[in-house]
């Protein structure tokens, strides 16, 4: 058996609910990190935090969950504030919550734009600006934002969706620049078309007409996504900031 990676870093995953993000949070969980998963759906909530106990590699590991809209600025600060004063500190923050609300441009309501900027770009700032004090004393941290295929070559009907996306490219490029000389990593994983409740919602068609366009000819595995996260997270990437790494299947090559 190969030697866990990351033994008793301290792990913030929002979006750790579900999808990518629950994926992550149990990958990380059998590396031994101690972690937080933040989400709004508390049954969910409590099944990841159940998965992740059955797959610990050590008893001392510490697993919460807290109910957060991370686009709510007071939200996001008292938790911080909870978990800051349980931890002292966080080494890793991989911000993953995102939401869709498809529609074509000239159909969208200010609500579907808002709604979606808030909960994907927005709550980026709310977080990493309540734990980036402590990584930026500690001169340590990583941060990996998923953005999307979507936020580079962009995609009809989601012009919200691909302008949040983009968003956080254009963040974590300059926050990169800016904390570099801290010893902070900051880093986007761009997935492609993933096998998720995100894509479940795609008629055959539309899934059919998405595979022709990807060169290993399927959809990527959730954990396809995790190992990503996993290596952005560990001492193998310690001199690579401010990328995309676009995790696609070939689709944008
Ligand atoms: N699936 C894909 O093909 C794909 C492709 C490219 C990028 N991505 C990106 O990858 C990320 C995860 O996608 P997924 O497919 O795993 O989606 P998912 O299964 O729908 O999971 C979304 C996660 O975000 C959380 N979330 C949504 N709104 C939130 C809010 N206001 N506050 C806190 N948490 C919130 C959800 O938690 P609760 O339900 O508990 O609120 C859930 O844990 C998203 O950012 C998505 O844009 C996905």
């Amino acid at each position: 058996m190969s030697m866990p990676t990351m033994l008793g870093k301290k792990v913030v995953i929002t979006g750790g609910t579900n999808g990518i993000g629950r994926a992550i949070a149990i990958l990380f969980a059998k590396e031994g990190s101690d972690i937080v998963i933040v989400g709004t759906n508390e049954e969910r909530g409590r099944e990841v935090i159940n998965s992740m106990i059955e797959c610990q590699i050590d008893d001392s590991q510490n697993f919460i969950f807290n109910s957060v809209d991370v686009s709510n600025n007071g939200e996001v600060e008292s938790f911080s504030k909870n978990i800051l004063s349980k931890w002292g500190f966080v080494d890793i923050l991989i911000n993953c919550a995102g939401i869709t609300r498809d529609k074509l441009f000239i159909t969208m309501k200010e609500e579907d734009w808002d709604i979606v900027m808030d909960t994907n770009l927005k709550s980026v700032y709310n977080v990493v600006c309540k734990f980036l004090r402590t990584m930026i004393k500690r001169r340590y941290g990583k941060i990996i934002n998923i953005s999307s295929v979507v936020g580079v070559i962009g995609n009809a009907g989601q012009v919200n969706y691909a302008a949040s996306k983009a968003g956080m490219i254009g963040m974590t490029r300059a926050l990169a620049v800016e904390l570099a000389s801290r010893n902070i990593c900051v880093n986007c994983i761009a997935p492609g078309f993933i096998d998720s409740e995100m894509t479940k919602k795609l008629s055959d068609e539309q899934k059919n007409k998405i595979l022709e366009r990807v060169p290993l000819g399927r959809f990527g595995s959730l954990d396809d996504i995790a190992n990503v996260a996993l290596f952005l997270a560990s001492k193998s990437s310690d001199y690579i900031t401010g990328q995309v790494l676009i995790v696609d299947g070939g689709l944008t090559s």
